[in-house]
């Protein structure tokens, strides 16, 4: 992937536009719960107003509706936390796409949520020429986003003088393409999460490409129902076993793995308060539900997490958010934490997981991606860096 680096221009005295991905989640209230996305974009932020350009930064927050700009679709507590994490305040400016805001060299605004923007979504060429006249340089440090052909996205960087990658979509894209390229073997995957539906496209990518392929929650239900396990009450998708069937197949012709858990952890009910059981896989009864793999299978999860040359890791292998079912996913955070290969790690539970067990320093590459995340690990080609390439040359 070649394209533009930020990091390789002059941006002294130059009006730079950054879009971001600043999604992060909030409460109720609109507190920001979880900020590694706005410390992520710290870097790019810095080397601009370090070099005395004149920086606006925008991102999305939700899908909001165009045209309006509700209460909770506001930047405006991201301002304030980019603010205190830059140790300076940043203005926050609304109705920005025709101009009419001075920002200095030195200075950084935030513009307004750019999904409020009539045209954004659907890419509009219109829209996208006059936020490319706001800048001398376009960059693009919105990994998370990057799935996405929208107007800050995509059509900006064709209009843009310049057109680079800011300083976090370089390191998602060199983290990922070491993972995906040439990857140091065995090459394990774990996916996990409650649904097949949602994750069958990359289980079929991964299902050609890696050695062992673990899978956990839901997903891991229906591979069980689909070699002809009783899962009782468990969540599942019935109607993906021959999908699920089809994976461990591919699987199987290559001479690699989908390791199905041979003990699990059941209750009849997912609640902080819910009696946890350890049964071996045969014996669920029909009102169990499977909320976690069991010890035997968390042990044989970890060997083969010890033994990986390579670990993509999308998603837990349990309800960890309660204790009595978070076993599974500490003991295989434990050995990522303690194996020798190079993980990386995306997608926001997978994030919440990585956070509770504190194991953030031994992970190789922590991705702030979670769609753009899985759809990269699927070789699909991402439209934000489609952009950034067609520009390279110029
Ligand atoms: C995300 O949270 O996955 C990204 O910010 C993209 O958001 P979207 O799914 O609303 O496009
Ligand atoms: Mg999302």
């Amino acid at each position: 992937m070649q394209v533009k680096k930020l990091v390789d221009l002059n941006v002294a005295g130059k009006r730079v536009f950054i879009r971001a991905d600043l999604n992060v989640p909030q409460d109720e209230a609109g507190n920001i719960v979880e900020d590694t996305r706005i410390r992520a974009s710290l870097p790019s932020i810095k080397y601009c107003l370090d070099n005395g350009a004149a920086v606006m930064v925008t991102s999305h927050l939700g899908r909001p509706t165009e045209g309006e700009v509700r209460a909770e679709d506001t930047l405006a507590p991201i301002a304030v936390r980019l603010g205190e994490l830059l140790s300076k305040p940043v203005r926050l400016i609304r109705d920005w796409v025709d101009g009419g805001f001075e920002v200095k060299p030195g200075e950084v605004v935030l513009l307004e949520n750019c999904r409020c923007n009539k045209g954004e979504k659907k890419d509009n060429e219109e829209l996208a020429k006059k936020m490319a006249a706001l800048c001398d340089i376009y960059v693009n440090d919105a990994f998370g986003t990057a799935h996405r052909a929208e107007a800050t996205t995509h059509g900006i960087a064709r209009f843009a003088p310049v057109a680079c990658a800011g300083m976090l979509m370089g390191a998602e894209i060199d983290a990922l393409s070491k993972a995906t390229e040439n990857p140091a073997r065995p090459l394990v995957a774990i996916v996990g999460g409650a649904k097949v539906s949602s994750k069958l496209t990359i289980l079929k990518t991964l299902a050609q490409k890696v050695d062992q392929l673990i899978v956990g929650g839901g997903i891991a239900n229906t591979f069980l129902l689909a070699s002809g396990h009783r899962i009782g009450d468990s969540l599942a998708e019935p109607e993906l076993v021959k999908e699920a069937q089809a994976v461990m197949d591919i699987m199987k012709a290559r001479g690699a793995e989908v390791p199905l858990p041979v003990d699990v952890v059941v209750a009849d009910e997912v609640s902080a308060l819910a009696r946890a059981n350890r049964i071996p896989v045969e014996e669920v009864g029909p009102h169990d539900r499977i909320l976690d793999v069991g010890p035997k299978t968390s042990a044989k999860l970890a060997d083969i997490i010890a033994h990986a040359g390579t670990i993509v890791w999308n998603g837990p292998v349990g309800v960890f958010e309660h204790n009595q079912f978070a076993g599974g996913t500490k003991m295989m955070a434990s050995a990522i934490a303690h194996s020798d290969a190079f993980c990386i790690a995306g997608g926001g539970d997978t994030l919440a997981a990585i956070a509770k067990f504190h194991i953030a320093q031994d992970v190789g590459y922590i991705s702030t991606g979670g769609g753009a995340f899985l759809e990269f690990l699927e070789g699909k080609t991402l439209p934000a860096i489609a952009a950034l390439e067609a520009r390279f040359n110029d």
